[in-house]
């Protein structure tokens, strides 16, 4: 196939820089566009940071309503019985009135913030009553007419659907819900009540389930004015398989709404793994541009707030909360300048306003469509053998993979012929030390992937293959099948397969293992040879989790990893890595360091 007759191929979803249409100095703050569409924007607020004057104006210069992000919390109001706490609520309460702001009273019942007497009290079922209507009347009276939206009850539903087993289920038994609304209706009438949690905004078994705790609120005529969704969501969560997705969301909010309830989106950050590059920030931008434009886009929801005012006050920075304690997860950075995701909510409330747009139409649309704005550049394609059925991969970056190409898993090399090969390891004649090189194709069944390993020291059946396939001789098989190449973390779509050097021994039955990788239904065999062992390894392009349609230039996130035991001791004395972006070794948690595999149709360029 003559290069000069190759299509050049060069992949660039494009790196759209934010373009601003208006100068940036002359933009309209965040509330002002709000204000426009009778829509409330907010912050998580901490009363000991208002004295600082950049937090101050920040939080009062952009935004309509505020949080008290724990100022409002049992634990804080009420740290002995009885004995209330207010001084600090009244900080952010008076702050907010002095700057024309609503404030999101958060919250009166909550399975944490909960202080020794109350945690470690031995009440009956009155007593627990007598407590709970003590406080809620108590707080919220003190606040009437100057706290206009409470979280009445805060997370009382567990990942699987249940109800949490929180003090109050134990003590009152599941109507301290109805009890705590009905309290709340009565301590302040005015007060719009709601419900809050987080992981209710896709369909997922919890969203169903605090759909059927408010939906059955509602039935028994209980006083619930609205449901909070936190939306605590990670990068690209928002993507088509998340739980987060704008087309769920979409359908949240309508079967609320049809409760006649309002939705708030009440606590938005977006975390990820690794390092806050522009490409993180871009992304991050597309997260939140989608959820508020989905909410705006829905007369049932009314507010969103983000969970901080500036990146280095957000929860997420507290150890015991991530893995990564410098993620920038908010609006504005820690110099309280604006990011792209500032930028991206500006603009949909803009549009939404009729206000002249503050993003290009191009970068706007890409948000919203959740576009994955990355410069994917694979270069020039090459071809060093013309009889290659596919251009010559990119080492560490991207490889070419031909189709249809049909193999025969039989570890003979034969029908692999003219497939591009990469070659990780000191593959030179007189190396000791183990070496790989792999090949991938396809045929209109199945994805196929092949090692040939160079490998002096055999090491297999030695550990436990269910958990521990990766210390022993194996090769590692990345595919990232979703849209979202640049996921942070493991979803539907996205599976690690391991394939043991075990097999030699084990040609009746796969032995594997991989994040996902148990629902793929990878096939393969692996024999010995003089000097190692070859795999080949066979996925369907259809099972359970993906369905994989070969097209010419079609991307998939790809990454390839070597394991070698030295000794039954030695476990994993050897790891070889394909791709570049995959500095040390977090393919198994982290999909975005992958690196990428484009189909290539054979003869047809
Ligand atoms: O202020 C005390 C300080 O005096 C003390 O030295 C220090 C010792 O740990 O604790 C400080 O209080 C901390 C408080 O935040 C103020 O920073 C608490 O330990 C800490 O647990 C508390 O964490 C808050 C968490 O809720 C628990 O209340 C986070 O800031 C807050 O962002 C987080 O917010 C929750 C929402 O209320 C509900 N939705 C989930 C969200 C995140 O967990």
């Amino acid at each position: 196939m003559p290069l000069k007759r190759m299509m050049p191929l060069i992949v660039l979803l494009m790196l759209v820089s934010i373009s601003l249409v208006s100068a940036q100095e002359d933009l309209p703050p965040l509330r002002e566009l709000a204000d426009l569409n009778d829509f409330y924007i907010g912050a998580a607020a901490r009363a000991d940071n208002i004295n600082t004057p950049a937090y101050a104006e920040t939080l009062a210069g952009e935004f309509n309503m505020l949080t008290p992000e724990n100022e409002a919390k049992f634990c804080e109001l009420q740290p002995q019985q009885g004995s209330f706490d207010f001084d600090e609520l009244d900080r952010l309460v008076d702050f907010a009135a002095e700057n024309n702001m609503v404030v999101r009273g958060h919250t009166l019942l909550w399975h944490r913030c909960n202080p020794d007497w109350l945690l470690n009290g031995a009440f009956s079922r009155e007593e627990a009553i007598d407590i709970m209507r003590e406080h809620i009347f108590t707080v919220m009276q003190r606040y009437q007419g100057r706290i206009a939206i409470w979280d009445v009850v805060n997370e009382a539903v567990n990942e699987d659907g249940n109800l949490r087993n929180t003090i109050w289920l134990q003590w009152i038994g599941e109507e301290y819900i109805d009890l705590a609304f009905q309290f709340a209706r009565e301590a302040d009438p005015d007060a719009l009540l709601f419900y809050n949690d987080y992981d209710g905004e896709g369909r997922s078994n919890k969203a169903n389930a605090i759909y059927e705790l408010v939906a059955g609120m509602v039935e028994r005529g209980i006083p619930l004015d609205g449901v909070g969704l936190q939306m605590h969501i990670e990068l690209g969560e928002t993507e088509a398989y998340q739980a987060v997705n704008t087309t769920n969301l979409t359908n949240n909010l309508t079967r609320l709404g049809e409760l006649g309830l309002q939705v708030q989106i009440t606590e938005m950050d977006v975390y990820y793994e690794g390092e806050a590059t522009e490409e993180v920030f871009d992304r991050q931008a597309g997260d939140y541009y989608r959820v508020l434009q989905t909410c705006l886009n829905h007369e049932a929801c009314t507010a969103l707030a983000i969970w901080g005012v500036h990146d280095q006050v957000s929860w997420l920075r507290q150890e015991e909360h991530s893995e990564n304690t410098d993620v920038e997860p908010l609006i504005f950075d820690g110099k309280y300048q604006p990011k792209p995701a500032y930028f991206a909510l500006l603009d949909v409330l803009a549009r939404a306003a009729g206000a002249a747009p503050v993003l290009s139409d191009e970068v706007a649309t890409a948000y919203a469509d959740g576009a994955i704005l990355r410069e994917i550049v694979i270069p020039e394609p090459t071809l060093s053998n013309e009889a290659q059925l596919a251009p010559d991969a990119v080492h560490g970056v991207a490889y070419y993979a031909p189709f249809p190409v049909f193999i025969e898993l039989d570890g003979d090399l034969a029908d692999w012929e003219n497939v591009p090969r990469v070659s990780m390891g000191d593959t030179s004649e007189d190396a000791n030390t183990e070496s790989v090189t792999f090949a991938a194709a396809a045929d209109d069944t199945n994805f196929y992937f092949m090692a040939n390993v160079r490998d002096s020291n055999l090491v297999y059946g030695v550990y436990e293959p269910l958990n521990e396939w990766y210390k022993e001789d194996s090769v590692e098989f990345y595919l990232n099948t979703t849209d979202n190449l640049f996921a942070t973390r493991y979803s539907t779509g996205i599976a690690q397969i391991g394939v043991l050097a075990a097999n030699i021994e084990n040609p009746e039955e796969t032995i594997f293992g991989g994040y996902n990788g148990a629902d793929v239904n990878v096939t393969a065999v692996a024999v010995e040879t003089e000097d190692g062992y070859i795999i080949e390894a066979a996925v369907p392009l259809e099972n359970d989790v993906w369905t994989i349609t070969p097209a010419n230039g079609q991307i998939l996130g790809f990454q390839v990893h070597l394991n070698g035991a030295t000794s039954a001791e030695d476990s994993q004395t050897t790891k070889l890595i394909w791709s570049a972006a995959d500095a040390d070794d977090q393919s198994w948690r982290n999909p975005s360091v992958f690196g990428r595999l484009i189909f290539w149709e054979v003869n047809s360029q």
